[in-house]
């Protein structure tokens, strides 16, 4: 009996994923046209979201304390744009000039903004000094208070512009995601400081994704657990082998697996999503 369905040799098959590869290279990415602003983006978590938002057709201003060139190199030769600057989060000046600038080299508004540059100083709380804890919070608190809030008005007042009021369509105008820490939720020893400024930023994302919902922007924040990058690569191996061993499963998070969360959060996948905290732990303190 002949089979009822069409017989494909090598060369039709063949064919036919060529042109299906064809094709997906030329559907629109689901980022293309936005522009994304990520923080600490010279190594690390920062590195891998500007990896991921470029290659889903984002423009990238990769932001750092030092020199983003592997990350902006790496996105560029992959078909991706992306530029570098050096910047210092902490300063409200600096952070104007540099949304001022990435709009003069795009000609676009930052539309996704990854809060991801953080810095640790731990000591136990006795011994803590005033500086560290300052440093601390200014860098991973206040910093996506003035990045967020830059970003934001610029968003607003452009749309106010070129709609004259009020638009009606404000779904997925913008897009914040801050990488806060499982450490804001659970306290650790010798992080007063780290954990206070990753608590206070799980606040500012609810606080901030209510005061922006009607414009449109959604604030959302991610937990990592322990993720393989130099930050952690600080942690003495005795507790990491420890902390090993409390992850369910057994081992450290890739940044890779942090900046899967950050698209999902850029993206309209989660068009309806404001407010929200995803754990990305292995199952740590779950
Ligand atoms: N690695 C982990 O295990 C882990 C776990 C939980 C949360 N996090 C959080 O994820 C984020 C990224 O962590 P990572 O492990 O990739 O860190 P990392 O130390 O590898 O990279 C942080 C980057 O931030 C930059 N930076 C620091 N201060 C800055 C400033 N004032 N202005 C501009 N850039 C500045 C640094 O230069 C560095 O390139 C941090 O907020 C961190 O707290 C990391």
């Amino acid at each position: 009996m002949a089979h009822p369905l069409p017989q494909y040799g090598w060369f039709d098959r063949h064919t036919r994923n060529c042109v299906r590869y064809v094709e997906f290279g030329l559907r629109k990415k689901m980022l293309q046209g936005r522009v994304a602003l990520v923080t600490g983006a010279a190594r690390g978590i920062g590195r891998a979201s500007a990896k991921i938002l470029a290659s889903n057709g984002a423009h990238v201003a990769c932001v750092d304390l030092s020199e983003s060139t592997e990350t902006v190199n790496s996105i560029n030769d992959n078909g991706g744009t992306s530029r570098g600057y050096v910047v210092d989060i902490t300063s409200k000046q600096s952070v104007e000039d540099l949304v001022h600038q990435i709009h003069q080299d795009t000609s676009l508004h930052t539309s996704l903004l990854v809060n991801c540059a953080g810095i640790t100083r731990d000591g136990f709380l006795w011994k803590l000094s005033e500086k560290d804890y300052d440093d601390v919070l200014s860098t991973n608190l206040k910093a996506p208070f003035l990045l967020t809030q830059a970003v934001a008005k610029n968003l607003i007042v452009s749309r106010k512009l070129e709609s004259g009021s009020r638009s009606n369509d404000v779904v997925n105008v913008g897009s914040v995601v801050n990488i806060s820490s499982i450490i804001g939720k659970t306290g650790n020893m010798g992080q007063s400081n780290y954990a206070s400024a990753k608590a206070g930023l799980l606040g500012l994302t609810k606080a901030s994704a209510k005061d922006l919902a009607m414009h449109g922007i959604r604030v959302n924040a991610v937990l990592p657990g322990f993720i393989n990058t130099p930050m952690a690569a600080a942690v003495p191996e005795k507790i990491l082998e420890s902390v090993r061993q409390s992850i369910p499963f057994g081992y450290l998070g890739e940044p890779e697996d942090i900046a899967e969360s950050v698209l999902y959060f850029c993206g309209r996948q989660s068009k309806y999503v404001t407010g929200s905290v995803l754990e990305v732990t292995g199952g740590l303190y779950m």
